[in-house]
């Protein structure tokens, strides 16, 4: 909501902003600082993937057997092949293709819990974590929601102690979506294995940057989006499944398979694959794994931390801005939330777009617990979202940009 008081304050600004605009000649660049929505832009093989996909082989796999269906179902194996080195998974046939994280952790979530199940989460949530289990509650899935503290940091021992004889599941984000804190999912894995619980861990915000071990971490259920980290198109996502778990499907079709029977198939992935799968947008996820492993996971991870360090160097120079989270960067993923004093953080994300052409997310970010942990419920925040093709020109932009921002709205120290 715009403040009336700062709408007149701000007119008088765009008009000096535009006119120092006109008179340097100032480029439009855009900085885009809102990887954790969704990355961009992405590697230039994962364009060309899909171009020569839809162009040279689009037919649709796992149906015909003529070539060109041949050759899109070959690189979609070839796809789930590379999930599977990067993730430690055995068996690609455990990796099925979604639309999306949510779509994955809905499946999983629903799949998973029956009545009666008890599931343990915490208060660092996503709404695609949070919204599910909720909804479960009505078929009578009971739910703990495990309060971490005000940096989003969670205490494994509380996981521990939430457990129940009907605890089926912790359901948890590895690095959240508002503050970046990273969990300590080994540990949970840990206390999930030697409980007998399963644990499915939400890696939107880590996958394709930290490391994730499916076995060395005791993960039962990985829900992914591949547009992220993943560098894949949006409309792609992953469900990893540990061999031998079997959940409900979410949805009967064709799937190619055992066309004679009227029942879904119990073959996985084709369970729960049904219909036409987005086969450009597989394609071009497969490529971005290929760019990952190009590149190394390593030098990602480090390129994405030394810009969050140097942010958040800066940020901590500006006494009256407010930074949520650990403030840290080994201890949280590039997603920096903050605010400038108690301005409004949809005003601010606005002038950083409208003026200074800095992309940004502001208010709740799906994930309404978070703020309420990190106490930025009511003002939300303004998150800045590195990502692996951003540079420190575009941080030192940025930090420019609010000191501008900072100085006009008269807050010097
Ligand atoms: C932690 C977390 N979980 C889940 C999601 C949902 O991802 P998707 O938009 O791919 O459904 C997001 C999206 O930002 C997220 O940050």
């Amino acid at each position: 909501m715009f403040h009336v008081k700062h709408l007149i304050n701000y007119y008088t600004l765009f008009d000096k902003w535009h006119k120092i605009k006109r008179e340097t000649n100032w480029r439009c660049e855009m900085i885009y600082l809102d990887n954790a929505a969704t990355t961009f832009p992405k590697p230039e093989k994962v364009y060309k993937a899909i171009d020569k996909c839809l162009r040279e082989y689009g037919a649709n796999p796992g149906r015909a057997g003529h070539k060109l269906a041949l050759e899109a179902g070959r690189s979609i194996y070839r796809t789930r092949e590379l999930v599977c080195k990067l993730f430690n998974i055995e068996n690609p046939m455990q990796v099925v293709f979604t639309s999306n994280a949510t779509d994955s952790l809905n499946l999983a979530l629903k799949g998973i819990l029956k009545s009666g199940d008890h599931v343990i989460t915490t208060s660092m949530e996503h709404n695609s974590v949070i919204r599910p289990i909720i909804a479960l509650e009505a078929i009578g899935v009971e739910n703990t929601i495990v309060q971490c503290n005000e940096q989003g940091i969670l205490d494994p021992s509380k996981i521990k102690a939430a457990i129940k004889s009907n605890t089926k599941l912790i359901a948890m984000t590895h690095g959240s979506n508002v503050s970046g804190t990273i969990m300590p999912i080994e540990e949970i894995g840990k206390i999930a294995k030697q409980s007998g619980v399963y644990l499915l861990v939400d890696g939107a915000q880590t996958a394709g940057i930290y490391e994730i071990d499916v076995q060395k971490m005791n993960i039962d259920l990985l829900a992914l989006p591949g547009h992220k980290g993943l560098m894949g198109p949006q409309g792609t996502g992953i469900l990893y499944i540990r061999e031998g778990l079997e959940l409900a499907h979410m949805k009967e079709g064709g799937t190619g398979s055992r066309s004679e029977i009227l029942q879904q198939p119990d073959i996985i992935p084709d369970r729960y694959e049904s219909g036409t799968v987005n086969t450009p947008g597989i394609v071009g996820l497969g490529a971005g794994l290929e760019f990952i492993f190009e590149t190394g996971i390593d030098k990602i991870r480090k390129h994405e931390e030394e810009l969050t360090s140097i942010f958040l160097e800066e940020l901590k120079k500006l006494k009256k801005i407010k930074i949520y989270g650990p403030q840290d960067a080994k201890k949280q993923a590039a997603v920096i939330s903050i605010n400038i004093g108690e301005e409004d953080s949809s005003e601010i994300s606005y002038i950083l777009d409208s003026v200074f052409d800095i992309g940004v997310r502001s208010g709740l970010h799906c994930a309404p617990l978070a703020h309420k942990t990190l106490g930025s419920f009511e003002q939300g925040t303004i998150r800045f979202s590195i990502g692996f093709f951003n540079t420190k020109e575009d941080i030192y932009k940025a930090i420019e940009a609010l000191k501008s921002i900072y100085k006009e709205l008269n807050m010097v120290e």
